[in-house]
């Protein structure tokens, strides 16, 4: 059973980073041609929030970059093919989102990946240690569970390690979340916030419904179901997508919505909250997702995260 770890809605983890890039974010999607990469490159260049937008990946970059670059908005996009261009499709970035790597197929579990993702995320989080060591790191490769922690050894190794900028994607966790309640009540889905912590795999996924805003009630069984249906929703969309790749669009949402929050943070709103992957003390794990308020670091804050509120004790509901 899960003893501890929920906050009350609005109580997060501060995670405060110092940057440069106020209203003017530089974005470089590495994996850029791919499922993920294409619709999330195209909700980025939508942004008015980015002022560049740099695309990496080993095909087809020319020709999306081509295509972008057409929208209307502000963002300037420029493609980058094959290892020897990514350094200077990262040198400048304020914030780099990583969709590359394989996806499963029906009946593989994000760690089947881990032997090709694990080399790809090495290689690519390596070149953003010497080409961009400032910039915020988004891991969405599987197993996020496993590519965070090489992510930080990696720039341990490189001597630039900064945990308050590394962070595993797990927003399409919340997001899935959200959208479950929502149809379940009858809710408006863009007023449903279930924060969902732990890791980004089957039983790790842990969504808190006794925490969501607003508070809703379900009978136990409805509450187990709809807890597997949130651990399992990606399954879910590899077997419906029968061979073809796993969630794409959504993670492309959910991906952009992460990013749009660091931004936000970054230009200075405050009270941002996302759940994400991140190095954490708060439980025995070295790893773990729990939401986090994000947010520029005071410039006499040498400390980078800190506790808002004590932890809570969850109820049963979601052991
Ligand atoms: N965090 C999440 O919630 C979440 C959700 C869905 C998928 N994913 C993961 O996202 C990853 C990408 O999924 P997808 O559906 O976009 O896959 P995809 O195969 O459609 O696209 C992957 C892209 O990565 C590129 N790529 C491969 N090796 C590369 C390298 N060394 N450098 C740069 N680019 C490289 C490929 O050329 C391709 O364009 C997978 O690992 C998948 O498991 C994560």
């Amino acid at each position: 059973m899960l003893s501890a770890l929920a906050r009350p809605a609005g109580a997060a983890l501060r995670r405060s980073f110092s940057t440069s890039a106020q209203n003017n974010a530089k974005v470089a999607v590495l994996g850029a041609s791919g499922g993920i990469g294409q619709p999330l490159s195209l909700l980025l260049k939508n942004s008015p929030l980015v002022s560049r937008l740099t695309l990496y990946d080993i095909a087809h970059t020319p020709g999306v970059a081509a295509d972008l670059s057409h929208i209307e908005t502000r963002a300037s996009v420029k493609g980058y093919l094959g290892p020897e261009q990514l350094p200077d499709c990262l040198k400048g970035c304020d914030l780099v989102v990583i969709p590359a790597g394989v996806p499963r197929k029906p009946g593989m579990t994000r760690d089947d990946l881990f032997n090709t993702n694990a080399t790809i995320v090495a290689n690519l989080t390596a070149a953003c240690a010497q080409n961009c060591p400032e910039a915020m790191i988004c891991v969405i490769a599987n197993p996020v569970n496993s590519t965070i922690p090489i992510t930080s050894e990696v720039f341990k190794k490189h001597g630039v390690y900064n945990p308050n900028k590394i962070f595993g994607v797990t927003t399409l966790d919340v997001v899935r979340a959200n959208a479950f309640v929502a149809e379940l009540k009858g809710l408006d889905p863009a007023r449903v916030n279930v924060p969902v912590i732990g890791g980004h795999a089957g039983k790790t996924i842990i969504p808190l419904i006794s925490q969501c805003t607003p508070k809703v009630e379900f009978p136990q069984d409805q509450l187990t179901t709809l807890t597997g249906r949130i651990q399992e929703a990606g399954t879910e969309v590899v077997k419906a997508k029968a061979g073809a790749g796993s969630a794409t669009l959504s993670m492309a949402y959910a991906g952009a919505r992460f990013v749009f929050s660091l931004l936000d943070a970054i230009n200075g709103k405050e009270g941002v909250v996302e759940c994400s992957f991140v190095k954490s003390q708060e439980t025995d794990c070295s790893y773990f997702s729990t939401p986090l308020l994000l947010g520029l670091l005071p410039r006499s804050l040498s400390c980078h995260m800190r506790s808002l509120t004590t932890l809570l004790v969850t109820t049963q509901e979601e052991a």
